[in-house]
């Protein structure tokens, strides 16, 4: 019945493995919304993955790949968008997804991230890293990530409760 009509964006923020990913799918399909993955746009646009990416051209050139992306996504409507954890850190990118979307975090704590993350080569920012080094990071994004319109503790939920829950507040948008 949502996609019948012009609905606004759903805007998905949080730390690296918080689970937008695995989310918005699950809410694309359950409100028969499309769905956006800005990473995943920039590895296609480029040709490479975020790995390389970061490698040969540096963060800096990630990041106005990432702004380009979401100048592309803000205009749209009715789509689930998972960002990049560090969409938030740039203003201007939350201004333009505001404008047609509802922003929701979900946060996850620092050891959960761990735990999720080990092993896992495909983030840079996330290479060597320990708890501590991620609850540092995470302490000074705190008040980026807290730049949104529903916050959703994640830990001890699953991604089908994460879902109902992000359903049933945005129906008071
Ligand atoms: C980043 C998060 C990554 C990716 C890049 C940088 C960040 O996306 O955009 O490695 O700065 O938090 P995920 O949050 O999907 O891992």
């Amino acid at each position: 019945m949502f996609g019948e009509y012009i609905m606004k964006n759903i805007v998905l923020t949080g730390f690296m493995a918080s689970g937008k990913s695995s989310v918005g799918k699950s809410l694309a399909s359950k409100l028969n919304m499309k769905f956006i993955d800005t990473d995943s746009l920039i590895e296609k646009k480029l040709s490479k993955k975020i790995t390389d990416i970061f490698k040969e051209s540096g963060e800096q050139y990630f990041r106005q790949q990432e702004t380009n992306v979401i100048e592309e996504v803000s205009v749209l409507t009715s789509c689930i968008i998972s960002c990049g954890g560090g969409v938030v850190l740039n203003n201007y990118n939350i201004e333009l997804l505001r404008k047609n979307g509802i922003i929701v975090n979900l946060y996850t704590s620092a050891q959960e991230v761990y735990k999720r993350i080990s092993n896992n080569k495909d983030r840079p920012l996330l290479q060597n890293t320990s708890v501590e080094k991620i609850q540092k990071l995470m302490d000074y994004r705190k008040p980026f990530y807290e730049n949104c319109d529903i916050c959703i503790e994640t830990d001890d939920l699953s991604v089908e409760q994460i879902t109902d829950l992000i359903v049933s507040k945005i129906s008071v948008f």
